[in-house]
């Protein structure tokens, strides 16, 4: 496979050509924040956490989406890329309601690990304190619109690894809100096979087990890559 020849945070590095930013500073072990990305499914480049400096580019730009080319030199760190990600953050917060204390992922949150990870004391901005609903109708798993991040990890994972695709986005901006099938209580959704993949990919609270109380709810997002490699190399082929 080619390889190209980058710099990142001033170390000449190689990266297979094809690779994005994110993927080349992984590699190098270059520890970068992301949120909707999850590792086997498909970039989306929405929560723009994973930020980045380019030279040439007035712009920061997201690592997850941002294919490494040859002589480019990336920043993955500085102070303005750290006040931005807080920003970001301060806005998820803001916009739903997070209560960590009551969460049933509470010690168990990509969003609550990443305010801490990256020095977030506050927020800056007036709570929204949106009236979102809750969807218990599925035997056994529920889903708090109040802690979703809109990541779509769980769009993604159900359409692209399950092949089912029971979940959707409807409305837009501040409006938007997955949901199942054409807006049905997931209960009574027909293309759901109950495989729980989107409730191990939610970072956050917002899709969970049923009966899960605080703190209970703990995920596995690294059952992708497992289920991925698995396909790879054929290992449930007879
Ligand atoms: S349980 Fe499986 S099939 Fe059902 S919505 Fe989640 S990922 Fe899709
Ligand atoms: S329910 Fe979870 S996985 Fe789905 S968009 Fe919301 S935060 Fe992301
Ligand atoms: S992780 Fe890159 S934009 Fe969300």
């Amino acid at each position: 496979m080619p390889v190209i020849t980058l710099t990142i945070d001033e170390a000449l590095v190689s990266a297979r050509v094809g690779q994005t930013v994110l993927e080349a500073c992984r590699d190098e072990g270059i520890s970068i924040p992301t949120l909707c990305h999850l590792d086997g499914i498909s970039a989306r480049g929405g929560c723009r956490l994973c930020l980045v400096e380019v030279a040439g580019s007035n712009r920061l730009l997201p690592a997850c989406t941002t294919l490494a080319a040859e002589g480019m030199q990336v920043s993955t760190r500085s102070d303005r890329i750290d006040r931005y990600r807080r920003m970001i953050l301060e806005l998820s917060f803001a916009e739903r309601n997070h209560q960590c204390a009551v969460c049933v992922s509470n010690q168990n949150c990509e969003l609550q690990a990443l305010a801490a990870e990256l020095g977030m004391e506050q927020v800056r901005y007036d709570y929204l304190d949106p009236d979102l609903s809750m969807d218990l109708s599925h035997e056994r798993f529920g889903i708090d619109h109040n802690r979703c991040v809109l990541c779509l990890r769980c769009v993604r994972v159900c359409d692209e690894v399950e092949g089912a695709h029971t979940w959707d986005v409807k409305a837009r901006g501040i409006e938007s809100q997955v949901i199942t099938d054409l807006n049905q209580p997931w209960g009574e959704s027909l293309s759901c096979t109950s495989c729980g993949k989107c409730v191990d990919a939610c970072p956050t609270g917002a899709l969970f087990t049923r009966g899960a109380t605080v703190a209970e709810m703990h995920k596995d997002a690294g059952f992708l890559r497992r289920i991925l490699d698995g396909r790879e190399k054929r290992q449930w082929r007879r």
